[in-house]
C-alpha cells in the first residue's frame, strides 16, 4: 500500500485531477491549512493562541520550469513580512525541487538565496527539507554555501532522515558545524542500498541520532508523531537535564492532535509544521502513505459525500 501510494505521489496527471475536483476537500483539509497564506491565517493564529510554535511550508515540489521556481521563492519572499505582521513565528521550511533543483544548480541558489536574504533582514528561520535520497548531497552544499547569508540574523538548518543509512555519519559531520536539524524518519520510498527497510531499522536509528543530537546538538528538532520514541526522548532529556529551551518536538498539522496537546501540556517545545497552498498532492500522498487508516478514511468521505449529492 505504502509503495503504491507512494508511486502514485508522482503522477502528476491524477495531481492536477485530483486538485480540481471538490469531493476529496474535507480529508485534504485536514493535513492542508489552505489554498492560500490568506487562508491559511486563521488556522495558524489558532495553533499560535493554543501556545504551538509553527513553520509554514509554501507547498510545491518537482517544478519543471524557470518561472515556477522564480514564483515559489518569491511567494516566500511574500510571506515572511506577512508572518511578521500578524505576529506570527516567521519560521518556513521550502523544498530545493521547488526552487528549481532539477533545473540546475545555478538557478536554486539564487531563489534560496533570495529567500534567505528576505528571512536575514527579517531575523527569520527557514529549513530546507529533505526529499529523496538523490538530494541528500546538493541539499547539505546548498545549506553549507549558504549559511553565511543568515550570519548574526536568523538562521537556516537542514533536515535527516532515520531511514537513510548515511544519516549517522552526516549528524556527526553537522553537529561539528552547529547546525540546526530536523530528525525524522523519512516520507520517500528509497532502495535497500541506501536505506533501512525494516521500520525497527529506521525506528533504532531515529533513536540513536536523536541521542546524538540531543547531547551535543543546537536546538535539534524531533519531528514525530511516534508517542514511543517521544517518550524516550523526554525520558533521555530528563536523565541528562536538558531542558525544553534545548530542542523542540516537530509534527505535522492535522497528524495526533493529542500527542501534540500532551506534549505541550507537559511543559515541552511543540512546532506544527502547517503546509497551505494548491499544489497539495504529493504531500497528501505522503500523508496517506504513512498510515493506512487514512486511506480507509478517505474512501468512507468520498463515499458519503457521493451519497449526499
Ligand atoms: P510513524 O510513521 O512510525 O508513525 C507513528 C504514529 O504516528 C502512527 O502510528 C500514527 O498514529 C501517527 N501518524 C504518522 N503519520 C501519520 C499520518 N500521515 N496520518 C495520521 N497519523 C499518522 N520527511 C522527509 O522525508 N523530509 C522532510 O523534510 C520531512 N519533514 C517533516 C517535518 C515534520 C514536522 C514532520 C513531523 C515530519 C516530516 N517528515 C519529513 C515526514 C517523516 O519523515 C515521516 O514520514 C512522518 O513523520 C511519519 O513518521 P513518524 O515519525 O510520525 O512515525
Amino acid at each position: 500500500m505504502r509503495a503504491v501510494l507512494l508511486a502514485l505521489s508522482h503522477r502528476r496527471f491524477i495531481g492536477r485531477l485530483a486538485t480540481r475536483l471538490p469531493f476529496t476537500r474535507p480529508m485534504v483539509a485536514r493535513f492542508i491549512a489552505g489554498e492560500t497564506l490568506e487562508a491559511a491565517l486563521p488556522a495558524l493564529e489558532r495553533i499560535r493562541a493554543a501556545g504551538f510554535h509553527t513553520t509554514v511550508d509554501i507547498l510545491g515540489e518537482a517544478v519543471r520550469s524557470e518561472a515556477a521556481a522564480r514564483a515559489a521563492a518569491a511567494a516566500y519572499v511574500a510571506a515572511i513580512p506577512v508572518l511578521d505582521d500578524q505576529g506570527l513565528d516567521h519560521n518556513v521550511s521550502l523544498k530545493l525541487s521547488q526552487m528549481g533543483l532539477a533545473l540546475g544548480l545555478d538557478l536554486v541558489r539564487e531563489n534560496v538565496a533570495r529567500v534567505l536574504t528576505a528571512a536575514a533582514a527579517a531575523g527569520a528561520f527557514v529549513r530546507i527539507d529533505m526529499e529523496d535520497h538523490t538530494t541528500t548531497d546538493a541539499t547539505l552544499e546548498l545549506w553549507r554555501e549558504l549559511r553565511p547569508i543568515m550570519a548574526g540574523s536568523g538562521d537556516v538548518g537542514v533536515v535527516l532522515q532515520s531511514a537513510l543509512r548515511r544519516t549517522p555519519a552526516d549528524a556527526e559531520a553537522l553537529i561539528a558545524e552547529g547546525a540546526r536539524v530536523r530528525l525524522c524518519k523519512g516520507a520517500y520510498r528509497e532502495p535497500a542500498t541506501v536505506a533501512h527497510q525494516d521500520k525497527a531499522d529506521v525506528d533504532a536509528a531515529f533513536e540513536a541520532v536523536m541521542r546524538r543530537l540531543l547531547d551535543d546538538g543546537t536546538y535539534p528538532a524531533l519531528a514525530t508523531h511516534d508517542d514511543r520514541i517521544a517518550d524516550q526522548a523526554i525520558a533521555y532529556a530528563r536523565e541528562r537535564g536538558i531542558g525544553p529551551e534545548r530542542f523542540e518536538f516537530q509534527m505535522l498539522y492535522g497528524v495526533r492532535r493529542d500527542l501534540q496537546e500532551r506534549l505541550l501540556r507537559d511543559g515541552w517545545t511543540v512546532r506544527i509544521y502547517v503546509p497551505f497552498g494548491g499544489q497539495w498532492y504529493p504531500y497528501f500522498m505522503r500523508r496517506l502513505a504513512e498510515r493506512p487508516a487514512n486511506v480507509t478514511f478517505l474512501i468512507g468521505s468520498l463515499w458519503r459525500e457521493r451519497r449526499a449529492r
